[in-house]
């Protein structure tokens, strides 16, 4: 996609569609004042009418615009300005060019004021435009004859006359960049397990890594076997497809000795083994390696930016299926930290393949963690769809990850971690078991985690419910979300204390 700030008047910037947001009520200043004039006062009568609203993400589509401006004018509601938040901007932005994009438009324009009032700045407004017009276009109909959704070749960003275009540049080039990265997450999400298996998945890591200047390593079965990772190893042994690690590494501050490392949950599609899973829950397990796809995408966008930071990243990719060597109930795994794990439940896999990679991650130095991982369904339950849960044994470093993450406009809730959890996984055979009871799921996953990460800072992010949308919303594509990615990139570019 070519992004370009444009300090043409409004009026005659000639795209196939200009957005202009109107904000509730519409008040007719600026850019929607000059294209009533030239409509002859159409903007008006529809606001007379009560069709013009500008209630939040409504849309009015005026076909024959030209010649005012562009061939098409989609006008999509702000709401009321003084609540007018960043990503309550975005959501507006998303359903205009998701909408848009539903048939191939070759230039798009968007019309950039900060609607009066409001709190957002052109810096904030060319971000957030770049990056919706990259989601937007994308969809999920990988394997579709006829496509349903058609990417934007060109965006031209309308600014004022007065505008700082170098500066606005940078904001929507950078807008851009975490869109791509989060159109990279959704399209692996969406890949089929039998498309996106260990083995591909590594192989795709390795050439994104390679184009975009991140270190790659990519480890097979024996070497698994050689470092001692006994619980990934179970988890992936009935499936024809061997696991992979792989572990990537930017170095954006070499005189920097701290490390940080995301690690990522790749099951790349949980059946629930022997615990098998039934079709209703099974039927969406090909998103089971959101976790990984996060960390590579978070790690492409870093590299991109160039962030002053080092970062490693690990992801555990394995396949969770059935077969006559399939891993069992009442089996004992030896974990590479060493402690033994009583297999209850051969569906609670992901904590197992987190635990080896975990400890992989703190023996390679990291000073400190956070996972990602579509870890439980009691999550989903305790949260909803479109939280992330998250977890810690280091309060600082947590609240480090949540203001990133309130800052990139992504939600998260921080769920509790009292000691007592942890009874509940207390086994007679062995060091721990693999589950606890049904109550507070999603906890007793994290005190599992915990046991794993010898006391280093560490977040745990569940993000079973927001990694995979089950449907469409006129903001959003079903499918793969992306969600994270600009978390992750924040906490990247946010980690300069000392
Ligand atoms: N991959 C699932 C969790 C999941 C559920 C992700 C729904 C996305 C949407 C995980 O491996 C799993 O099966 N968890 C079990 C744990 C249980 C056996 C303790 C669950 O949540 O039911
Ligand atoms: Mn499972
Ligand atoms: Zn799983």
């Amino acid at each position: 996609m070519n992004v370009q700030i444009v300090t043409t008047p409004v009026q005659s910037t000639g795209a196939d569609w200009l957005i202009v947001g109107v904000t509730e009520p519409p008040n007719f200043t600026g850019s929607l004042k000059i294209l009533d004039d030239t409509l002859g006062g159409r903007l008006t009568r529809l606001r007379e009418q009560g069709d013009l609203t500008g209630k939040h993400a409504d849309l009015v589509a005026i076909r024959d615009a030209a010649p005012a401006s562009a061939r098409r004018l989609l006008l999509v509601g702000l709401g009321k300005p003084e609540e007018l938040t960043l990503p309550r901007y975005e959501k507006a932005l998303l359903t205009a060019t998701r909408h848009i994009s539903e048939k191939k438009c070759g230039e798009l324009a968007v019309a950039m004021e900060s609607p009066a009032n409001s709190k957002l700045g052109p810096v904030d407004l060319a971000h957030t435009v770049a990056f919706a017009a990259t989601v937007g276009g994308v969809g999920q109909g990988l394997f579709k004859a006829e496509p349903a959704r058609f990417p934007f070749d060109k965006v031209s960003l309308v600014a004022g006359a007065g505008a700082n275009v170098a500066e606005l540049t940078t904001a929507a080039k950078q807008g851009e960049i975490l869109g791509e990265s989060v159109n990279i997450v959704r399209e692996l999400v969406n890949l089929p397990a039998g498309e996106l298996y260990p083995e591909s998945f590594a192989q795709r890591a390795k050439e994104l890594a390679t184009d975009f200047g991140l270190g790659c390593g990519v480890f097979d079965e024996n070497w698994l076997k050689q470092e001692r990772m006994g619980c990934m190893l179970a988890v992936g042994q009935a499936s024809d497809r061997p696991p992979r690690l792989v572990v990537l590494e930017y170095d954006g501050a070499p005189g920097d000795s701290r490390r940080i490392a995301f690690v990522g949950k790749g099951v790349t599609f949980d059946s629930g083994g022997l615990s098998l899973k039934t079709n209703e829950n099974m039927l969406t397990m090909k998103c089971d390696m959101a976790g990984a796809a996060t960390v590579l995408g978070a790690l492409i966008a870093v590299a991109r930016l160039k962030l002053p930071v080092n970062i490693s990243g690990y992801m555990g990719l394995v396949e969770n299926m059935v077969s006559g060597n399939s891993y069992k109930l009442g089996d004992v795994l030896r974990s590479r930290a060493g402690i033994t794990v009583e297999v209850n439940n051969t569906d609670a896999e992901g904590r197992l393949v987190l635990s080896d990679v975990l400890r992989y991650a703190v023996d390679e130095g990291a000073d400190r963690l956070i996972d990602l991982a579509t870890l439980t369904g009691s999550c989903v339950v305790a949260l909803g769809e479109d939280v992330v849960g998250a977890f810690t044994n280091d309060q600082p470093w947590c609240d480090d990850v949540l203001a990133a993450s309130r800052r990139a406009g992504e939600e998260i809730w921080q769920l509790p971690m009292f000691d007592h959890y942890a009874e509940q996984l207390k086994s007679d055979v062995a060091d721990v078991k693999n589950t606890g009871t049904r109550w507070g799921g999603a906890i007793t996953a994290a005190k599992f985690l915990e046991k794993f990460v010898d006391k280093r800072p560490w977040v745990h992010l569940d993000i079973a419910g927001p990694a995979y949308a089950g449907s469409s919303k006129p903001h959003r594509e079903g499918g793969g979300t992306g969600c994270m990615v600009r978390a992750l990139v924040e906490v990247a570019a946010g980690f300069k204390r000392a």
